[in-house]
């Protein structure tokens, strides 16, 4: 029998490609998502890609009593998967209190209701945001946590506490935590992929908006950080790599495989490459020439973080495999997906 994962926010970008990966590893999904960031059409998507057409309930992780209706509808559900979550990290600091309200209830709710309802996995998605400027790189996850830049930052932290102490008082609950660092690109086939909503405050959408010619110019924020070029410095994963890493997770959980109730792991390449260095490797990956130039800093970013991944790569038995070329190509060939889709 196919055991049944819920996947919260399964219709977002990283969501979307783990659905289709769970799926091909024999998985039953059940989505649900509010599509305050994604649309019903991505459901699709993912039956064009897997095969399989995923459940889909639109529901908002933050209705309690919908989330309990849903979980008596679909019984016997082994483990979630938490992705649902508010992630744009100037809004944060403009709305807190709706970053702490989405965030944080929406994770409270789930483990009250995982209790109730005898779902004793959760495998959540959380970020290298959590050890703000490392003292050490590459950063180990015994790296201290260090105080937040944004509200969003610090609702991931709050969060992993919030399922540290849960576990603690002897709820039988087993966690995953997975701290990804910088996730790019787009599904091989062109069918799934990350979609913004209004202006891009990634770089990497941002990037092949510019290219395509969406937006005039991509502004580098700093040249003045204490790296090689000048500009930061991140781990950039691949989309598909980091959405296998959460099935070998559930996978982990399931099999009583784990060490601890509550495990951490990093997931990035081990690879930290500067935002000019990315730049090159598309324009030389794609051939398209952009259009940047070289700004002030932005407030709030960290000058250089880059994961060491050798506990994931060791005790999970994953790596990021895809190369920062075929990521960079992959994410530019979704951008003319788009273009012929007619979005943007
Ligand atoms: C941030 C968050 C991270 C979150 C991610 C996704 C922090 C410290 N980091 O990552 O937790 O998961 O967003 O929302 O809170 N850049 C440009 N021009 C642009 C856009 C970006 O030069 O137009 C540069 C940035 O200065 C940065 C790099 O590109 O050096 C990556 O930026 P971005 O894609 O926004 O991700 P992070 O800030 O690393």
């Amino acid at each position: 029998m196919k055991e049944k994962i819920l996947v919260t926010g399964g219709t977002g970008y990283i969501g979307s490609h783990t659905v289709v990966e769970l799926q091909n590893s024999g998985y039953e999904v059940i989505i649900i998502d509010n599509l305050s960031n994604s649309s019903a059409d991505v459901v699709d998507n993912i039956e064009k890609v897997s095969g399989i057409r995923p459940v889909f309930e639109k529901l908002d992780c933050l209705d309690y009593t919908g989330l309990d209706a849903l979980f008596s509808k679909y019984k016997g559900i082994k483990a979630i998967i938490h992705f649902a979550a508010s992630k744009a990290v100037g809004e944060s600091v403009e709305k807190p209190l709706l970053y702490y309200r989405n965030n944080i209830v929406s994770l409270i709710n789930l483990l009250e209701l995982m209790s109730k309802h005898g779902v004793n996995g959760i495998v959540f998605s959380s970020s290298c945001t959590v050890y703000g400027e490392p003292d050490q790189l590459p950063v180990t996850e015994q790296a201290p946590i260090k105080p937040a830049t944004s509200p969003y930052g610090n609702t991931k932290q709050i969060n992993e506490e919030i399922i540290r102490d849960t576990i603690t008082s002897g709820v039988p609950i087993d966690a995953i935590l997975l701290r990804y660092f910088n996730p790019i690109g787009a599904h091989p086939s062109t069918l799934l992929g990350e979609l913004p909503n209004g202006v891009p405050q990634n770089l990497i959408p941002y990037l092949t908006q510019t290219a395509i010619g969406i937006r005039e110019k991509l502004s580098v924020f700093g040249e003045d950080y204490n790296t090689p070029d000048g500009s930061c410095i991140r781990d950039f994963i691949n989309v598909v790599d980091l959405a296998k890493a959460h099935v070998i997770a559930i996978d982990r959980i399931l099999n009583g495989k784990q060490k601890a109730k509550v495990e951490t792991f990093n997931i990035g390449t081990g690879r930290g490459l500067s935002v000019l260095e990315l730049i090159s490797i598309f324009e030389k990956a794609t051939g398209v020439k952009l259009n940047y130039q070289i700004v002030g800093r932005r407030v709030g970013d960290i000058e250089k973080v880059w994961a060491n991944p050798d506990y994931a790569n060791s005790e999970l038995g994953w790596k990021a495999e895809t190369s920062i070329e075929d990521t960079l190509l992959s994410a530019w060939k979704w951008q003319l997906k788009l273009r012929e889709r007619g979005i943007q």
